[in-house]
């Protein structure tokens, strides 16, 4: 039986201690806003209707920064993919009536190859003006 089973309950003590040890992948937008290199990207965002979602939504879990420990920058880039996009805006029924979601088959799919949802929107600043 694990050691701090039983100390409260059947819940085992030693579970908080161990996530508390797992390394921490994810930082903060603070840290993104306030870098000299990304405060336009911030402020873009912020001014737009996807100020509720945090850069790491996008760009993935970022505790530490593209290079800081020696990665390949390259490697964090975030790919435009539709998935991306319709993670979030594929029509859905669980969806709240009031979010923005569309249609994947009827939504500017003339061409003949699926375009990128960045082709007509800003990730930073969605709206089509
Ligand atoms: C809704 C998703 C989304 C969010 C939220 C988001 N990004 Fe992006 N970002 C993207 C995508 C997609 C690209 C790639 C655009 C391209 O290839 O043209 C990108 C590109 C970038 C780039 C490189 C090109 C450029 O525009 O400068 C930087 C730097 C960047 N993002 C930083 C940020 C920061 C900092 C935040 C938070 C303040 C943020 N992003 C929030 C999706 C997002
Ligand atoms: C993590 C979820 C999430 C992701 C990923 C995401 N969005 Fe959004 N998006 C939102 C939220 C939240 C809103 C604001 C909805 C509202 O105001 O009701 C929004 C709003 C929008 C709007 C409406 C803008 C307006 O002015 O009405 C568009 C267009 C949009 N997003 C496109 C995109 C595109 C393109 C991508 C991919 C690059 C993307 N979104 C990725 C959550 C997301
Ligand atoms: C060829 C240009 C084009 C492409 C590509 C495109 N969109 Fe749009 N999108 C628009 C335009 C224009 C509007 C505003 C008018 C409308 O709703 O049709 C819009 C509106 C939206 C809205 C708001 C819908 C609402 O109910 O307010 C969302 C969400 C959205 N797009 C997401 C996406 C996603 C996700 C992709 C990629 C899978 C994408 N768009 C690809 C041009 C485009």
């Amino acid at each position: 039986m694990p050691e701090s089973f039983g100390k409260y309950g059947p819940y085992r003590g030693n579970a908080l201690i161990e996530e508390g040890e797992r390394p921490i992948s994810f930082s903060e937008q603070k840290k993104c806003a306030e870098s000299e290199c990304h405060e336009e990207n911030y402020l873009t965002k912020e001014e737009s209707k996807h100020k509720p979602v945090v850069c790491e939504n996008c760009h993935g879990a970022l505790a530490f920064h593209p290079g800081e420990k020696g990665e390949d920058p390259e490697k964090f880039g975030t790919k435009p993919e539709r998935n991306l996009c319709l993670t979030c805006h594929r029509k859905e029924p669980a969806r709240p009536a009031d979010f923005p979601t569309i249609l994947e088959s009827e939504h500017y799919v003339e061409e003949e190859e699926l375009p990128q949802c960045i082709l007509c929107h800003d990730p930073h600043s969605p709206a089509v003006s």
